[in-house]
């Protein structure tokens, strides 16, 4: 076994298997916040990442991609059914969001959370070499940090949730608080997107364990657990590079013609997930063309909603919500090569990615909850020409980052619309000094900077920051 200085721990490798139209296996990247973040970042870096590959069975073994070794953790019906759809996206990842949807809790789904955990701290001990740093991510692998401290006390431990955390009056619902905060206080740095974040889990940690906690440091034992908000971002000179492109230009204005050449179009791109507030944004663009405030032969709207956690019954309810509210305006509003709306559900490649965001007048981003949101920082990067509009939610984690953008509250339909109209409305000379801004903050604050700040946090050796951000 080789290995390696930097293990990074994540439940979802950044490749997924899915199954090619002729029946074989084809790997692709996977969608998503983190595999997006991550995968940027280390390419190229001799470090290993630890994850499930998204089958049952078996672990496959995988070559490595873009110079970083795949380590495969596998995972049985059981484990997937228990732990990842259950106790992470059925009980977690609802609670995490506001609750947003009723969390479900079943004494069997905390078996499989621990033996599942169990295994991920198993591999990543196995794959670091003496003193490494390991880096644990996200909601699903809240126990490793302690787990893995305990198989190997040579190792520093990092832990980052790209999810929010939940205030105290959520959190304090969890069967399990005190062994998930301990879980997570094994690590040397616990990293949260944002500053409430910081402070909730500071609050928890004295109210549950009864430790002395401040926003930044929380005494454990014998060791003191740094904690902070290091918001996460994206590649942004290589979203750049591929929005430039000739081919991605090309391709952005055909796309537009494609949709007939409006005058305006309105795009939103997200996993299919009741977070993202879709059927929210589909209801006030239904009522605009019922009042007449936007036409579809003038503004069409593209939705890209990728498929996601699609055993879990939640998930299915939205997708057939969402499909029959897009049937329902298409065969009200559409015409014979008219539809008001284009509803793509495939996975796509970055340059087709850049390309929408090119072709996209408005880029409407208005998750009800959302730890940060990269397509945000994607549309901004993506926008070389300085053009375009960003509606965003106030309830992303990215809205805090871009004062800038028309900034909305999803829950409040009129104000939704409203600000939608705003957008269509602005001057030409508005946008670009809106986009500037945005795009110079993200010029600054992009993954390196935040891997930058992280790691230089976490190893105060000060080696693995320079290695992964020069
Ligand atoms: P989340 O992590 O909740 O999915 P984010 O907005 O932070 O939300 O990240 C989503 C990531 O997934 C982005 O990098 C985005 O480009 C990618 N993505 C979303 N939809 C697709 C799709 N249809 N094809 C490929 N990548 C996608
Ligand atoms: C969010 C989570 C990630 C997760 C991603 C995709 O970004 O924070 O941990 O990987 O969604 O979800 P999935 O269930 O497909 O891994």
């Amino acid at each position: 076994m080789r290995q390696s200085s930097l293990v990074v721990v994540a439940n979802r490798l950044p490749v997924d298997d899915s199954v090619a139209p002729d029946g074989a296996c084809e790997w692709r990247r996977s969608p998503g916040g983190l595999v997006s973040a991550l995968h940027s970042l280390l390419q190229h870096t001799p470090a290993t990442w630890v994850g499930w590959a998204g089958g049952t069975g078996p672990a496959p073994s995988l070559a490595d991609i873009d110079g970083v070794r795949m380590h495969t953790v596998p995972l049985a019906q059981d484990d997937v059914r228990d732990h990842y759809e259950g106790f992470a996206n059925s009980t977690l990842w609802p609670l995490y969001h506001d609750a947003v949807e009723q969390p479900v809790y079943h004494r069997r789904w905390w078996e499989a959370y621990q033996r599942v955990n169990r295994r991920f701290a198993e591999a990543a001990a196995e794959a670091a070499e003496p003193g490494a740093v390991v880096w644990v991510q996200d909601y699903h692998l809240q126990l490793v940090p302690r787990l893995l401290r305990t198989l190997r006390p040579d190792l520093r431990i990092g832990f980052f949730m790209h999810v929010p955390f939940p205030p105290p009056e959520l959190f304090m619902q969890l069967p399990r608080r005190a062994e998930l905060l301990l879980g997570m206080l094994g690590a040397d740095l616990v990293g949260f997107q944002r500053p409430q974040a910081t402070h909730n889990f500071a609050q928890l940690a004295t109210k549950v364990l009864g430790l002395p906690a401040t926003d930044r440091r929380i005494a454990v034992e014998d060791r003191v657990v740094r904690i902070g908000a290091f918001p996460v971002s994206i590649d942004m000179s290589e979203m750049e590079a591929l929005a430039g492109r000739p081919d991605v230009v090309r391709r952005a204005a055909q796309i537009r013609h494609d949709l007939g050449d409006p005058q305006q179009v309105i795009l939103s791109v997200d996993r299919m997930d009741y977070t993202k507030g879709i059927e929210q944004r589909l209801k006030a663009y239904s009522e605009l063309l019922v009042t007449g405030h936007v036409k579809v032969r003038d503004t069409v709207m593209v939705q890209v909603a990728v498929p996601s956690r699609e055993r879990v019954e939640q998930y299915q309810v939205l997708r057939e919500r969402v499909e029959r509210e897009v049937g329902r305006i298409n065969g009200e509003f559409g015409r014979v090569g008219e539809p008001a709306i284009h509803y793509l559900t495939q996975p796509f490649d970055r340059a087709e990615l850049a390309a929408l965001y090119r072709a996209a007048d408005i880029m409407a981003v208005t998750p009800l909850r959302d730890g940060m949101n990269l397509v945000a920082k994607e549309y901004v990067a993506a926008r070389v020409d300085d053009g375009g509009a960003l509606l965003l939610s106030e309830f992303a984690g990215t809205a805090a980052e871009f004062g800038q953008a028309f900034l909305v509250n999803p829950h409040d339909l009129e104000g939704l619309k409203s600000i939608l109209i705003q957008a269509l409305q602005a001057s030409d000379a508005d946008l670009t000094e809106r986009m500037r801004a945005m795009r110079d903050h993200l010029r600054v604050y992009d993954i390196r900077a935040w891997a930058r700040s992280y790691l230089t946090a976490l190893d105060q050796s000060g080696s693995l920051v320079t290695q992964l951000t020069t």
